[in-house]
């Protein structure tokens, strides 16, 4: 891969330090995409990471990788002191939600993630719908909030057979159930309710949003937001999106940035809604939300609605937008921190994108755990990102989730899911993954059904 010029050779305003010490919290696939991204920076950068299990892909970029606690705030700063960066990157939200980016800002380090207040977009789900409410922002759905069992049955009656329990904090993606799947009648969502009310916990009970599902995600300095391309998430283990909810088994992205079902006036929606976003947490913080601002989004009859916010780059969505970023990452990173972005151009090439992931036999209740995988076969390894994987006495092993993806760059979706198919078929072990993500005929059912929908 070259290593791209500059957008602004010639301007000295953006800050940019050379043989700037860089340090990367997490240890998954998108925090392999941004290592990636950062190397091959025309600024020169000494990767540094703090993770929870020895990345191969991420080990071979950098100077030094640390195994410890990164939802520690204390760990995580001392050990930004010790190695002496200068920029930090927040890949997961546990971290956010810790407030580690507080903690590396205190330092004197300039931090990509938002400080604890702002993560709360997506660490509090009642927070963000308050939050969109009190701004007047468009693509709520209907909700109420609870902390206790007061009003719930009247609201679920509200509902009828159309609603979502959601628990308020983070819960790795399993803190949503939704009516017709995870409960077969009222009654189980009462006694849910319940479990939540009796562990202290609140929760949201929202209006089911019925269509077909995009992220959005912008980098985001506080002031200016730039967009970046829509991107489909596969969260169904089993083909024809069958099977329990996972991380994520595979993305897709059109060569136009947007997605086969959506029109320009659902993007612009989109982006609209995390800008107001982006300027109702200035407004309620006084501080500037300076990172990535990943916002899960529904098609529906009824338009644009937002189905919850994150704080980060989805995984994933990093690496479908990554690997066809055409400018420097390094440069809009600097440009976040240093409230910049309106200086930068970023582009991404018009080229399609599909990713897959491997994930373990078993995955997600019950993997296979430490089984020897071999990625040898993979042709191209530009387009192989690692995740759950470590090694041991020099030989690869998975250990117990997200394996390792694969993403296929190509001019259509069709011939990009061709290539991811082909390189991920060629990851040996105990693995499997979702052969229709990508294909024509699963994404002509989001097209009918979109279609079907409006
Ligand atoms: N792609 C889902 C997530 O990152 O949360």
């Amino acid at each position: 891969m070259r290593k791209k010029e500059p957008i602004h050779p010639d301007k000295n305003e953006i800050l940019i330090l050379k043989k700037e010490k860089t340090l990367i919290v997490g240890s998954g696939a998108r925090e392999h995409a941004l290592s990636r991204s950062i190397f091959k920076s025309g600024h020169s950068q000494e990767l540094f990471c703090v993770g929870s299990n020895y990345n191969p892909g991420i080990t071979s970029l950098c100077s030094d990788f640390i195994i410890d606690d990164i939802n520690n705030t204390k760990t995580v700063a001392s050990y930004a002191k010790q190695i002496g960066c200068s920029l930090a990157i927040i890949g997961p939200e546990n971290p956010l939600g810790e407030g580690v980016s507080d903690a590396l800002s205190s330092l004197g380090i300039r931090v990509v993630g938002p400080t604890k207040s702002l993560a709360q977009i997506e660490t509090s789900k009642s927070f963000a719908r308050n939050l969109l409410a009190e701004y007047n922002i468009e693509g709520n759905p209907t909700y109420r909030t609870f902390n206790s069992m007061n009003g719930v049955r009247r609201c679920l009656d509200m509902f009828g057979n159309d609603f979502v329990v959601k628990y308020d904090g983070l819960a790795g993606g399993k803190g949503v159930r939704v009516s017709g799947e995870h409960f077969k009648s009222k009654e189980e969502a009462i006694l849910h309710c319940q479990t939540l009310v009796s562990m202290g916990s609140e929760f949201v009970i929202e209006e089911k949003l019925i269509g077909e599902e995009f992220s959005l995600m912008s980098f985001c300095d506080g002031n200016t937001l730039r967009h970046m391309p829509a991107v489909q998430d596969h969260k169904r283990a089993y083909e024809n999106d069958t099977g329990p909810n996972t991380g994520g088994m595979g993305t897709y992205s059109d060569r136009d940035h947007s997605l086969p079902f959506l029109n320009q006036e659902d993007i612009e929606k989109a982006q609209m809604i995390n800008e107001k976003t982006a300027e109702a947490l200035k407004h309620k913080f006084r501080q500037n939300y300076k990172g990535i601002l990943y916002g899960g989004f529904m098609c529906t009859s009824n338009g644009i609605k937002l189905i919850e916010y994150n704080a980060r780059f989805g995984d994933p969505e990093a690496m479908n937008v990554l690997s066809i970023l055409d400018s420097d990452l390094v440069e809009i990173f600097s440009a976040i921190t240093t409230e910049k972005l309106h200086q930068v151009d970023v582009r991404f090439l018009n080229k399609a994108t599909v990713c897959k992931y491997a994930v373990p036999k078993g995955y997600p209740a019950s993997p296979l755990k430490g089984k020897k995988i071999d990625v040898s076969s993979v042709v191209d390894p530009d387009g192989l990102f690692f995740a759950s994987v470590d090694t041991k006495n020099r030989t690869l092993i998975e250990t117990g989730s997200r394996t390792v993806a694969f993403v296929g760059i190509a001019n259509s979706i069709t011939e990009a899911e061709k290539i991811a198919e082909s390189e991920i078929c060629r990851v040996q072990g105990p693995l499997f993954h979702r052969k229709d993500i990508g294909t024509k005929k699963l994404v002509q059912k989001r097209i009918k059904n979109m279609e079907s929908l409006r």
